[in-house]
């Protein structure tokens, strides 16, 4: 059976970790599935790690569509999570929802946007009409050229209580879940602490309902610059499978993210 919101909550609930890892097609999300995995991210990284682009905007919802879809057919027990990409629900609430259900057709249970208070209203719309919402804060790599690059946020007092108060406005707008990018573990243990959904961490420290990372950076197979945050399963796992398998135990032992992986 497949895994469903009230299951993530009911996990976050009883302090059992969510793992979450990128996934783009049918073979690699069956064997993320048969590793365990809880949630299956098809995130507009696509535009990095696999069309070789040196950000997420040239992504189109036409790409996530075609991966999500992928990744629908692959998978029988993740949760699947669809990014909506940027320029398909900065729009407004309707362009959002008409954009959303084409992820919800494709084969996602659940839709990824970026961005804060700006995003409320958009998110009230969607999970009012059967589509619930992930959102993302803290790095939002879709703002790469407002933020000066991919650096470390919610490191002022200021920030920091921006960004509790937006986490807040998130959920009560309706979110389901909460992706934390890249900030200080003080401060995603304060979100986490503050909200009722889970929240899943990158660069956030262990303190998150759960973590995710990008498969192709756990698997080592990005040739990029590789953030602090990112740890390389393979080495010693033997297989795929087995670097997934580890990933999967070290988060829910909550040895990973260790401090070395956080700011
Ligand atoms: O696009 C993506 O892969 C993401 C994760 C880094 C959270 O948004």
């Amino acid at each position: 059976m497949r895994i469903n919101q009230t299951t993530l909550h009911k996990m976050a609930q009883d302090g059992e970790k969510i793992t979450m890892l990128t996934c783009y097609d049918a073979s690699f999300a069956a064997v993320l599935d048969a590793a365990g995995v809880d949630t299956l991210l098809i995130g507009d990284s696509l535009g990095m790690v696999l069309q070789g682009h040196d950000s997420t905007l040239p992504v189109t919802l036409t790409d996530v569509i075609y991966h999500t879809a992928c990744v629908a057919r692959g998978s029988k027990r993740a949760w699947i999570i669809a990014d909506m990409p940027f320029g398909t629900f900065q729009t407004g609430p309707a362009d959002a929802f008409r954009n959303a259900a084409q992820l919800m057709a494709a084969g996602a249970q659940m839709v990824k946007v970026e961005g804060g208070e700006t995003m409320v209203e958009t998110i009230r719309f969607l999970t009012a009409r059967g589509i619930p919402v992930c959102g993302h804060l803290g790095l939002t790599p879709q703002s790469v050229n407002m933020l000066g690059g991919y650096r470390i946020q919610g490191k002022t007092d200021f920030q920091a209580k921006q960004l509790i108060a937006e986490a807040k406005m998130l959920e009560e707008a309706g979110a389901g879940m909460l992706v934390l990018e890249l900030i200080p573990a003080a401060l995603s243990r304060q979100v986490t602490a503050a909200l009722r959904i889970p929240t899943i961490g990158i660069g956030a420290g262990v303190d998150c309902s759960g973590q995710v990372l990008v498969l192709h950076d756990m698997l080592d197979v990005y040739p990029g610059k590789k953030a602090r945050f990112v740890k390389n399963f393979l080495t010693g796992a033997g297989s795929v499978q087995g670097a997934v398998e580890a990933y999967v135990r070290e988060v829910k032992a909550k040895t990973f993210p260790a401090a070395e992986h956080s700011y």
